[in-house]
């Protein structure tokens, strides 16, 4: 491997690079970081961009005698409070005597061969592709250290960025915020994307051009949140095919923060990391903190090629090796079919019926334990409903093992409800503070997670039901946002700080349990995607992205969410008609199309459906089969904007370039589209492929140049599908 990493001592540039990328540092007047280019890759630079200073009214000057040098001017890798920079500072530390910390100087640096691992956070798995730059800087008065951590891949297009600071001092300081990756580039950049949403309406696409002035998207709710999940690109001139693409994320499932500087010079900054409203962390003499990891990724191919960026760092770097590529399991799920009302009888009936259909898992979700016929009750009595299931789950799973069928089980591990057992006793569990009564929300409390009792009881828990029950699947749920962050039992950790310990313990949790049994398929779902993020990622190979199961409302959402997530960590399901959150009802072929764009399952009554309907259930189930490893892994295209247009667009091709799926789904019929055409570039243009469904042979330069024409049919929520084989 070339060396990714260099230090350049006669420019005073470090130099990240691999074949496609550049991130230059100048180490000016031995002091200061200033941040030269990110983008394409430059063999050799000189500076050619470096801004030409000037002095200007209002600027404070870093050095005595050159008024037109200024932090204000110049473009940082960090940034602090007070030092006459006045954007965002990325870094907000108190001293004992309550002032900022704030000259930090460069002190020296180190490369390592490799990438690094985060103390008790999820991060970018250890690789030797990669190599790892610490830029040690302190401030001498404070005695403050900081070390900037920059990681670059030989085969990718990602920086990876955190950031540490230890307390060198002898009296405890106070972090009030710590920036993950803070960026002053990209002067002429014209748009920034971000994600928002809420339940039911994950991952929708928000564009907004960046107007002076200051940008903050993020989340205080004690998870990453539907509403904003930790992701921004910034690009000039993009759309997903070509263009310059920017493009961030946080490695974190807590409060986060993503802000977006344009200043008056025009210069653009762009910060990530841990929410730093209501945020501070105190630092003992000796201690440090380091932040989440920021990655940043470059493409010079619009969103598209941000999106390989993301799905090849996460299925390389991200998911748990265990599961990545590994086949995911067809699974009908008895959510929609069945809601609380599960018992041994039903279980088993899906049980036959997914025999018979094809189906591979089958998943008990909520209503199996304690006295749960509601949301009223039970959450922390992880007990079998015995009225329900009288001869317990080993029953269930022993005339699943019969038919071959794998069963699964979901919790809510991480909650406690009022109206519990353990409640009773185990009051001093509930995450409260001693004088107000907590809140509730879908009539639950969070458990106190930072108390090791607490942690136990979930890690043991969990774990005796993969053990007793020889579960191969777990759904992992978490079905509400935090208030009261207090422990009664820790009763010495801030609200402020007690927000990260609580994701800290999470992923304690979480660790210990995947370490523990790597065979077992964990599944992340918070109603749907409330906590669909890198972090979760790391632990969880699939997600439950939405409990909006609308053939047509999930094309939006899958197709928001597909700009960073791999597929095969995308689940779907086929449910019943009129759909249960909207009314609507789409035809079988479409909703199953639908579901077989990701990574699919079904939660419907197959037990009560007619038999043409299981005909189709099982023809479709055979036929996902086949398609599963190209529909999983392979190169994921956007081709046509649900947000945009009345026509959804999509294309897996396979790694070889030999094979492609196709799917175009055109909602609304429109009396005057004629012609409902689709660009498909990304194939070979010289080659020749053919249409397995209608034989028809096209030329890859035709389809990408000229388009395909489908039939406009009378009729709303439509779906085509061309699976082309190069010949
Ligand atoms: C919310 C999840 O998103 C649903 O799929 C289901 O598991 C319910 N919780 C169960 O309460």
């Amino acid at each position: 491997m070339n060396q990714l990493i260099h230090y350049n001592q006669e420019k005073n540039i470090f130099h990240l690079s691999n074949n496609k990328i550049s991130y230059i540092i100048e180490l000016e007047n031995n002091d200061y970081l200033i941040h030269r280019h990110w983008g394409k890759v430059i063999d050799n630079y000189n500076f050619s961009n470096k801004p030409k200073l000037k002095k200007r009214t209002f600027a404070a000057n870093l050095k005595e005698h050159e008024q037109d040098y200024s932090f204000e001017f110049l473009p940082l890798e960090f940034s602090t409070l007070d030092n006459g920079d006045f954007r965002s500072p990325s870094l907000k530390i108190l001293n004992s005597d309550n002032q900022y910390i704030t000259r930090f100087k460069y002190v020296n640096y180190k490369i390592l061969d490799n990438s690094v691992t985060l103390d008790n956070l999820p991060h970018a798995r250890l690789s030797e592709k990669a190599e790892t730059l610490i830029i040690y800087l302190i401030d001498n008065t404070g005695q403050v250290e900081l070390q900037l951590f920059y990681t670059i891949y030989s085969d990718s297009n990602i920086i990876t960025r955190s950031t540490k600071i230890t307390n060198k001092s002898t009296a405890p300081i106070e972090i009030e915020k710590i920036s993950s990756s803070s960026t002053d580039v990209l002067y002429e950049s014209q748009e920034v994307r971000s994600f928002s949403g809420t339940h039911q309406r994950e991952f929708q696409l928000n564009t907004k051009k960046i107007e002076p002035g200051l940008y903050k998207t993020g989340s205080n709710r004690g998870a990453s949140g539907p509403q904003h999940p930790p992701f921004v690109s910034i690009a000039r001139d993009a759309n997903e095919f070509q263009g310059e693409v920017y493009g961030f994320s946080l490695l974190y499932s807590g409060n986060h923060e993503e802000i977006i500087e344009r200043d008056q010079y025009n210069q653009l900054r762009i910060q990530l990391g841990l929410n730093s409203d209501g945020f501070s962390w105190t630092l003992e003499s000796n201690q440090s903190f380091q932040s989440p990891q920021a990655i940043l990724s470059y493409s010079q191919e619009g969103y598209n090629g941000q999106t390989q960026n993301f799905h090849h760092f996460f299925q390389n770097y991200i998911i748990n090796p265990e599961w990545n590529n590994k086949k995911r399991p067809i699974l009908i799920n008895s959510w929609e079919m069945t809601y609380f009302d599960v018992s041994e009888k039903i279980i088993k009936n899906v049980i036959n019926s997914a025999h018979e259909l094809g189906f591979e898992m089958v998943v008990l979700d909520d209503g199996w334990f304690g006295e749960r016929n509601d949301s009223s009750s039970s959450l922390g009595d992880w007990t079998v409903n015995k009225e329900k299931f009288p001869n317990g789950l080993e029953s269930v799973v022993e005339y699943a093992e019969n038919k071959n069928i794998d069963f699964g089980l979901w919790f809510e591990p991480e909650m406690i409800s009022p109206n519990s057992k353990l409640i009773n006793t185990h009051p001093e569990w509930v995450m409260r503070n001693s004088t107000y009564e907590p809140l509730q929300s879908r009539r639950q409390y969070f458990l106190d997670l930072t108390n090791k009792e607490v942690q136990d009881f979930i890690i043991m828990t969990i774990s005796s039901y993969i053990e007793n029950l020889g579960l191969k699947y777990i759904k992992w749920d978490m079905n509400r946002h935090m208030t009261d962050p207090y422990s009664l039992i820790n009763s010495n950790i801030k609200s402020s700080t007690f927000m990260h310990k609580y994701v800290l313990s999470l992923y304690y949790i979480l660790d210990t349990l995947v370490d523990k049994y790597p065979q077992v398929l964990f599944e992340n779902c918070s109603s749907g995607g409330g906590r669909l993020d890198p972090g979760m990622l790391y632990y969880f190979p699939q997600t439950w992205i939405s409990d909006n199961t609308d053939a047509f409302d999930r094309q939006s959402i899958f197709y928001g969410a597909s700009n960073f997530f791999p597929i095969s960590s995308l689940t779907a399901h086929v449910s019943d008609v009129p759909n249960h959150q909207t009314g609507r009802s789409i035809s079988f072929n479409t909703r199953a199309a639908l579901a077989s764009s990701s990574n699919m399952g079904y939660e419907m009554d197959i037990i009560n459906a007619e038999s043409n309907l299981k005909d189709k259930i099982k023809r479709h189930i055979n036929n996902y089969k086949s398609e599963r490893s190209l529909i999983l892994d392979s190169k994921f295209y956007r081709l046509s904007s649900p947000f945009e247009s009345n026509i959804s667009s999509w294309m897996y091709l396979a790694n070889n370039g030999g094979e492609a799926i196709v799917y175009v789904f055109r909602n609304l019929y429109k009396i005057n589209n004629l012609n409902l055409n689709i660009r498909i570039p990304y194939l070979d243009e010289n080659a020749v492929y053919i249409d397995l469904n209608t034989k028809h042979i096209y030329s890859g330069a035709e389809i990408a140049h000229s388009g395909i024409a489908f039939e406009n049919p009378k009729q709303d929520f439509i779906v085509h599908k061309l699976h082309l084989r190069k010949l």
